[in-house]
């Protein structure tokens, strides 16, 4: 295995916040959000207590997948506002002891790039992949002189950028060795992008469709040497930076050159049941090809723990201390926590368990507030992928207020992004800041309690004592956490419990070994320093 620079101090004590930019904040009254609206918006990250910022793309685009669509790497969507905006927004960010990541889109352009609007007028081009006639499988015809086709990766107007094919193929001319002059150049290309973003104070990168980059490289072998080379240079040349994968295969791609992968709803055969079976209950975005299962923060008590700890055991084993693995509430592409039969009385208990558990932490937007993932919305720039895999419902703007637009500056309701949750009752930033009784005050204790605990932390042990109603585990030897994420009443025995100090704790009893817990509850004790 390569060996790497270790991973920069600071991505251990990491939590996490996504923004989709889109739908954050605005502060010109144009409906879009943008790094002023952000900008404004810092105080309110510094007091909730993360410390890593994780931005949805913010470049050049037609915006026909939301900004995935890439069609300049270097400069900023003019929607957003300018490239001092952003280092504002990142200076600023910065004195508040935030750190800015941005998404590399790294497997694919928009249809309307100049690189690919140049290599669709010249059969000698090979920065995409190009049959040279006729239409194979999966391929898209060309839109310029030059005949053929190309492959996309994603939506038909994302040519995959290419990367080389690991294995030829007589039959397949296009298939190119991943040392090819295209090949070549666009890995030379990623890292000019990456030095452009961190040169201006940028502390690294979520990389979209990582291991998409190298074609028919089913064991990825070939994808995990681009990244390997990748991060050799990263390691001499911006050292504190860290790049993320979307993978969700942490046991292959850390490996492969990655400081962190996250928990995805998709992934390897293990790995890609672990987000989904903590908290996908079959609402929200569902991709038709995912199996039905039971997932364990549900009502019902039907799911388990075991399905995500048999894939945290095997990512955690595979990494030791080479990487991190994120664990988020959700992600642009998949349901909020709050969806479907869940309610806000469920969601204390989640945070309580993602915010205690050895994995970097990923609040998506509005989780804190417990937005509400809205079903039934209309496609917006690519939001809908297939019958009940609709990811607008999870895009939808930050609630601010109680205000018609939800905080979105003066624009017309007609003109926000997405519409604002039209419930009555839908949670807002300044209700409940006001309360401390609220979700968003408990997700800001857990998350002080955890940056001030190392043990509750991504470096302290952790031993399982009940997985299953309730889930019960120490960190460092020290931390009791108990969740019962169903709505019946739990309890268990284990000679490893006994009765400590709540620090944060809602229907939890520890009598001598016994743990009794009420439905929904949760709590965090400590136990002594004595154990
Ligand atoms: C994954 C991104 O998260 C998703 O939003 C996007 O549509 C695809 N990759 C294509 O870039
Ligand atoms: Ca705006």
């Amino acid at each position: 295995m390569t060996s790497f620079r270790p991973a920069p101090a600071w991505l251990a004590d990491a939590v996490f916040y996504q923004i989709y930019p889109q739908s954050f904040a605005d502060s010109n009254g144009d409906g879009i959000g943008d790094f002023d609206g952000i900008a404004e918006r810092l105080d309110h990250l510094a007091w909730l207590g993360v410390n890593t910022v994780w931005l949805n793309p913010c470049f050049v685009s037609p915006f026909r997948d939301a900004g995935y669509d890439v069609s300049d790497y270097l400069a900023v969507a003019p929607r957003y506002g300018s490239l001092d905006d952003l280092a504002k927004l990142v200076d600023e960010a910065g004195r508040r002891g935030i750190r800015v990541l941005l998404d590399l889109v790294a497997g694919h352009t928009s249809d309307e790039h100049p690189w690919f609007k140049a290599a669709a007028h010249d059969p000698t081009d090979d920065r995409y992949i190009w049959a040279a006639e006729g239409r194979p499988d999966g391929f898209v015809p060309s839109p310029g002189t030059r005949p053929g086709a190309y492959l996309p990766n994603f939506f038909a107007f994302q040519p995959a950028l290419n990367f080389g094919y690991a294995r030829a193929n007589p039959a397949e001319p296009w298939r190119l060795p991943v040392d090819a002059e295209g090949p070549r150049a666009n890995r030379a290309a990623l890292r000019t992008i990456m030095d452009h973003w961190l040169g201006l104070g940028l502390s690294g990168f979520r990389v979209d469709m990582a291991a998409s980059l190298v074609k028919d490289d089913p064991d990825k072998t070939e994808t995990a040497k681009v990244w390997a080379e990748l991060r050799h240079w990263l390691d001499g040349a911006h050292p504190d930076a860290v790049l993320l994968s979307e993978w969700g295969e942490p046991e292959v791609s850390v490996p492969a050159g990655f400081h962190g992968d996250f928990f995805l709803q998709f992934g390897g055969p293990t790995d890609g049941l672990a987000l989904r079976s903590l908290w996908s209950n079959g609402e929200g975005t569902v991709n038709e090809s995912w199996d039905p299962l039971d997932c364990f923060f549900d009502r019902s008590g039907r799911g388990s723990p075991r399905p995500f700890l048999e894939a945290w055991e095997k990512a955690s084993t595979a990494l030791g201390a080479s990487g991190f693995i994120s664990l988020p509430t959700a992600n642009h592409d998949f349901s909020r926590l709050n969806c479907g039969p869940r309610t806000p009385e469920q969601l204390p208990a989640a945070f309580a368990f993602q915010l205690t558990w050895p994995t970097l932490p990923a609040i998506y937007y509005g989780d804190e507030i417990g937005m509400r993932y809205l079903p039934g919305l209309p496609d917006q720039e690519g939001s809908v992928l297939g019958p009940r895999y609709n990811r607008a419902g999870s895009r939808t703007p930050m609630q601010w207020d109680e205000g018609p637009n939800a905080g979105f500056s003066t624009a017309a309701p007609d003109r926000l992004y997405l519409p604002v949750d039209p419930s009555p009752t839908r949670p807002t930033v300044a209700a409940q800041r006001a309360d401390e009784t609220s979700l968003l005050h408990l997700v800001r204790r857990l998350v002080s309690l955890r940056t001030h605990t190392p043990q509750l932390g991504s470096r302290g042990s952790v031993e399982v004592l009940h997985a299953g109603h309730p889930f019960v585990y120490l960190r460092g030897g020290r931390y009791l956490v108990v969740v019962n994420p169903q709505e019946r009443e739990a309890s268990c025995t284990h000679d490893g419990a006994r009765s400590g100090v709540p620090l944060e704790a809602d229907g939890v009893a520890v009598n001598g070994s016994t743990i009794a817990a009420e439905g929904f509850a949760y709590g965090v004790f400590d136990l002594g320093p004595d154990r």
